[in-house]
């Protein structure tokens, strides 16, 4: 489908309730797979979901969770693609499925641009976008326009990774948007013959940065061979397991975090402007 580059109007979905970012800076760390796996999460306790897929260089969402419909044009709009029930955009259905995506910044920045503000998703509870790596342009264009309610950073145990997600969060940091908590995958191996939890790329270091900067931590997801698999041929854990997994139960418990922490953020800041107005109409004449 070509995209034509349309002028940027007012966002053509105003009834999406949350918009959350997931981001670690780092690449590599599980930003697609714990986004679709939230998606899938969120859509099996009942809400609307849609992914946007921001990474215009290796698009890896289509893959992970592949379309039951196209998106279509619609004038001036892009109707996302359904996938399982989640509506979805991506780089990856403007181009050919083995061709790089050649373009300069200014144009993937302007891609962007017009998926914050062409992509009709209709009714959303939560919108999940994926960052790609990195705290260049397109992240702080979406930063910018896409209208936040907090991000949610991924990292692994490590502390390359740790050190390069604490960067990003000074990203989100500087541009005041809240980071919702931090989500440890890879944390473990879990070795069936022996019962033992193998820490393969070390041991606590999700927990100890969100402790350090004071933000929630949400939870572990362990290094999982089916969840790997699952990426790879875009069938969810969630519709096939009748039993669920410790992945998928972790998944759900996450998920459940993020619903209470965005309420929260949401209060708080509904909270902030009626405090803002209150102190506004206190003000003297002068
Ligand atoms: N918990 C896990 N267990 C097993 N494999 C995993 C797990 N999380 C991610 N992977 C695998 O690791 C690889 C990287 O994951 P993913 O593509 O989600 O990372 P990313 O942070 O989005 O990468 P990029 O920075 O390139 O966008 C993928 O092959 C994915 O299937
Ligand atoms: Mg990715």
């Amino acid at each position: 489908m070509p995209l034509k580059m349309y002028k940027s109007g007012e966002s053509t979905s105003p009834k999406i309730k949350h918009i959350i970012g997931i981001a670690a800076g780092k690449g590599g760390v599980g930003k697609s797979t714990v986004t679709v796996n939230l998606a899938y999460a969120l859509k099996s306790m009942g809400y609307k979901v849609g992914v946007m897929d921001t990474d215009i260089y290796g698009p890896s969402i289509r893959k992970m969770l592949p379309e039951d419909r196209f998106p279509e044009q619609a004038g001036q709009n892009i109707i996302p693609a359904l996938c399982q029930g989640i509506r979805m955009i991506s780089m990856a259905y403007f181009r050919k499925e083995n061709e790089a995506s050649v373009v300069r910044a200014p144009i993937a920045n302007g891609v962007i641009t017009q998926f914050i503000k062409n992509v009709d998703w209709g009714d959303l509870d939560y919108l999940l976008i994926d960052f790609p790596p990195g705290t260049g342009d397109i992240q702080l264009t979406l930063c910018q326009q896409a209208n936040l309610s907090g991000a949610i950073m991924v990292t692994t145990p490590q502390q390359v990774a740790v050190m390069d997600v604490r960067k990003a969060m000074h990203m989100f940091e500087q541009v005041k948007i809240p980071i919702i908590g931090v989500v440890e995958n890879m944390s473990y191996y879990f070795h069936r013959q022996t019962g033992e939890e193998l820490h393969l790329f070390g041991k606590g270091g999700g927990k100890s940065l969100a402790d350090e900067t004071g933000v929630p931590f949400l939870g572990c997801i362990p290094i999982d061979p089916q969840l790997c698999q699952s990426g790879d041929t875009g069938r969810s854990l969630f519709a096939e397991q009748e039993e669920k997994s410790t992945t998928v139960k972790r998944f759900l418990e996450i998920s459940k975090q993020v619903v209470d922490h965005v309420d929260l953020l949401t209060e708080n800041a509904k909270s902030f402007m009626k405090s803002f107005e209150l102190q506004w109409k206190e003000m003297p004449n002068v």
